[in-house]
């Protein structure tokens, strides 16, 4: 048990872990961007010092050459400004504009040469398939003023590449420490964040069975949808409590009768000696069995009604132009035998309610079975259904028996409620069940006297919503 337990939290996502996560990716994309940067950077800087020697030393060879004849070898000073290097790879060139190329350790391709008396001019070259970066400056011959030369040199990037990447290992591992230490800093943060939650943790920490809101004033907004839908449900769980207590308060009140009835009829059955009590004794168990019985069906159908699920229950078109022919037929034998005309009036075609088919048959039955048990012997008992212009319908039941007083015509559909001279069978909850019901459907329920005298229950079915 215990070891599923751990497996089940070692798979637990974790809100600290999923955020820095979300974070440490973008960190290290942003770690390899700022690499390249400054990588750029460092070379750019590097390409800048060496531009500048390499324009200070063609203008000290340059000068080294105002002097003397220049032939195929370098004076030795020169050769050392060119080789000091090696690693550079130094390349130069002397040309002159009347003799040509005078000296050179390499010769690779230079753009004109620069005017006389200019800056020395930078350029790339490529030699031997690699690139150069050369510095040309002009000058007069020294021997033949009419001549100029113009001296070049030139070095591979190997070196400036170097001082980047050198500049490049100093400032990644300083970078990394850098991103590292805003990552410990978020954890730090994420974690006393969390410990806002804290205060809620310790309210319902402390509770046992409460199910009040836990929506406080301390809640942060971003949990604010979670506990509000926690309050829903214990909203839901608050009503579907108070709906059990009341069932198990109505039928421990409304079986201890009957049950002490049946006791008293057992022992009744149990002390006779004669059969004729006997069977009066089996007689009234008989009734006072059916009347328990039905007062559980009812009780459980007012529950089941008053359950807030059944509230939002997916309600589906709903033809009662088929279903209320049905379940009047199906009564027609009964009502024969209590000697009641059972009568349906309402249009050939089908009228449509949005609802649950089983829930009005549950509400259709207890309207009939009210006629049939109060309308009396030689009355007319009509269902009739109305579809009305505004695309709403009316549903009445009406009987010629002898009603409800007017003044009790308000209490119809109070739970237990029973009018005083009504005969003995009935818990008095049909007509608070199909109240439920109605709500359920939303519609509107009127009990009246109906003209002939008997009752008049209306069902008002409001037109469908329009979506
Ligand atoms: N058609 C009717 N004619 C005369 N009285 C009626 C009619 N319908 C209902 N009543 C009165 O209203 C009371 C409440 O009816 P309701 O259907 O709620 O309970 P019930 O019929 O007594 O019991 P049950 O829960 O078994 O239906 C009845 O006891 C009866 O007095
Ligand atoms: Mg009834």
């Amino acid at each position: 048990m215990h070891d599923v337990v751990r497996a089940g939290a070692g798979r637990r996502p974790s809100l600290r872990r999923r955020l820095l996560l979300l974070l440490l990716l973008p960190m290290l994309i942003l770690l390899t961007i700022d690499a390249v940067v400054t990588y750029g950077v460092a070379l750019n800087y590097s390409n800048r010092v060496h531009d500048a020697d390499l324009a200070d030393d063609v203008r000290t060879l340059a000068q080294m050459f105002r002097s003397g004849e220049v032939s195929g070898d370098l004076p030795a000073e020169a050769r050392f400004l060119i080789e000091y290097d090696p690693d550079s790879h130094n390349y130069y060139t002397v040309r002159s504009r009347r003799r040509g190329l005078l000296s050179g350790n390499g010769t690779f391709p230079e753009p004109p040469a620069p005017a006389l008396g200019a800056a020395p001019e930078l350029f790339y070259s490529r030699l031997s398939g690699r690139t150069l970066r050369a510095a040309s400056l002009s000058l007069r011959a020294p021997n033949d003023p009419g001549d100029v030369l113009t001296v070049t040199i030139a070095e591979t990037l190997h070196d400036r590449q170097r001082r980047a990447r050198e500049i490049l290992l100093l400032a990644v591992p300083l970078q990394t420490i850098l991103i590292l230490g805003a990552l410990s800093l978020m954890w730090l943060g994420i974690n006393r964040g969390l410990r806002i939650l804290q205060p809620l943790t310790d309210r319902l920490a402390a509770r046992e069975q409460e199910l009040e809101p836990i929506t406080g004033e301390d809640v942060p907004v971003e949990i604010l949808p979670l506990t509000r839908t926690i309050d829903g449900l214990f909203e839901r769980l608050r009503a579907m409590l108070s709906l059990q207590e009341r069932f198990i308060a109505d039928a421990a009140h409304q079986l201890r009768t009957p049950l002490a009835g049946l006791r008293l009829h057992v022992d009744r059955a149990r002390a006779a000696t004669d059969p004729a009590t006997v069977r009066d004794a089996l007689d009234h168990i008989d009734q006072l069995t059916g009347r328990t019985a039905r007062t559980c069906t009812q009780l459980l159908a007012l529950t089941r009604a008053q359950n807030p699920r059944s509230e939002c229950a997916a309600h589906v078109p709903v033809d009662l132009a088929r279903q209320i022919p049905q379940a009047v037929g199906q009564r027609v034998p009964e009502a024969i035998r209590a000697g009641i005309d059972l009568g349906y009036q309402g249009p050939g075609g089908p009228v449509y309610v949005q609802g649950d088919a089983t829930a009005l048959q549950e509400l259709l039955d207890n309207l009939i079975d009210n006629t049939l048990r109060y309308a009396g012997r030689g009355a007319r008992a009509t269902v009739s259904l109305l579809p009305l212009p505004d695309g709403g319908v009316l549903l009445q039941v009406e009987d010629t028996g002898p009603g409800v007083p007017a003044g009790m015509l308000q209490r119809l559909g109070e739970r237990f409620f029973r009018a005083p001279d009504a005969p003995s069978g009935g818990t008095g909850l049909g007509l608070a069940i199909v109240q439920q019901i109605a709500r359920q459907h939303g519609a509107q329920v009127t009990f009246a006297s109906a003209p002939a005298g008997g009752l008049r229950i209306s069902l008002h079915f409001p037109p469908p919503a329009k979506s």
